[in-house]
């Protein structure tokens, strides 16, 4: 049996919720990423996010719990932030992308930015994604998105299974 780590990072709770239910399907092991010290709340704190963001700032965070290199696959989890991945996620992977056998990843977002926060998950870990999954808040919400993550998690297995089937 494959070992997959959800790791994932959400302010609000939108990215937790899929990052959750995409654990239970998957019979993954998760890790949120949390913030040492920073205050993510309030207006100020919603302008710090989205100039961390913009900055590509790498703010502190806890000290990873799980150890990303045993795992055959890790799925990535962040919101988007002004057309870019959460600076929290930007520090997980600072410091982890290095450990990252295979990923995939997906993102939360108001409705806008998501492939190009797609795209920086990838360049950041080094690594295509297997697949992806990019979900609107409103879908969240209305818990409307069962399907798009069946999918999802069947195009992640299936490539996941086909890698670890083939030949070095
Ligand atoms: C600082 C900040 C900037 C954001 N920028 C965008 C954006 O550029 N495009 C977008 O579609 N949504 C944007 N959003 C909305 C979030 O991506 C969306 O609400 C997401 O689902 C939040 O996930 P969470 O509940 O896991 O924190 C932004 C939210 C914040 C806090």
């Amino acid at each position: 049996m494959a070992k997959i780590l959800v790791v994932y990072y959400s302010r609000t709770g939108h990215t937790r919720s899929v990052a959750m239910e995409l654990a239970a399907r998957c019979d993954a092991d998760v890790e949120e990423i949390r913030d040492m010290k920073t205050k993510r709340h309030g207006p100020f704190g919603y302008f710090r996010c989205a100039r961390e963001a913009l900055g590509k700032h790498l703010p502190p965070i806890e000290p990873a719990t799980a150890d990303a290199k045993s795992y055959d696959l890790v799925i990535l989890g962040t919101p988007v932030w002004a057309s870019h991945m959460a600076s929290p996620m930007r520090s997980y992977l600072q410091a982890n992308a290095g450990k990252l056998a295979r990923v995939g990843s997906f993102c939360t977002q108001g409705g806008s930015g998501g492939p190009k926060v797609l795209a920086e998950l990838a360049d950041l870990a080094g690594k295509r994604a297997l697949a992806t999954l990019l979900l609107n808040e409103s879908d969240i919400k209305k818990g409307r998105y069962a399907e798009r993550l069946d999918a999802f998690v069947a195009a992640l297995l299936q490539e996941l299974n086909r890698r670890l089937a083939a030949p070095h």
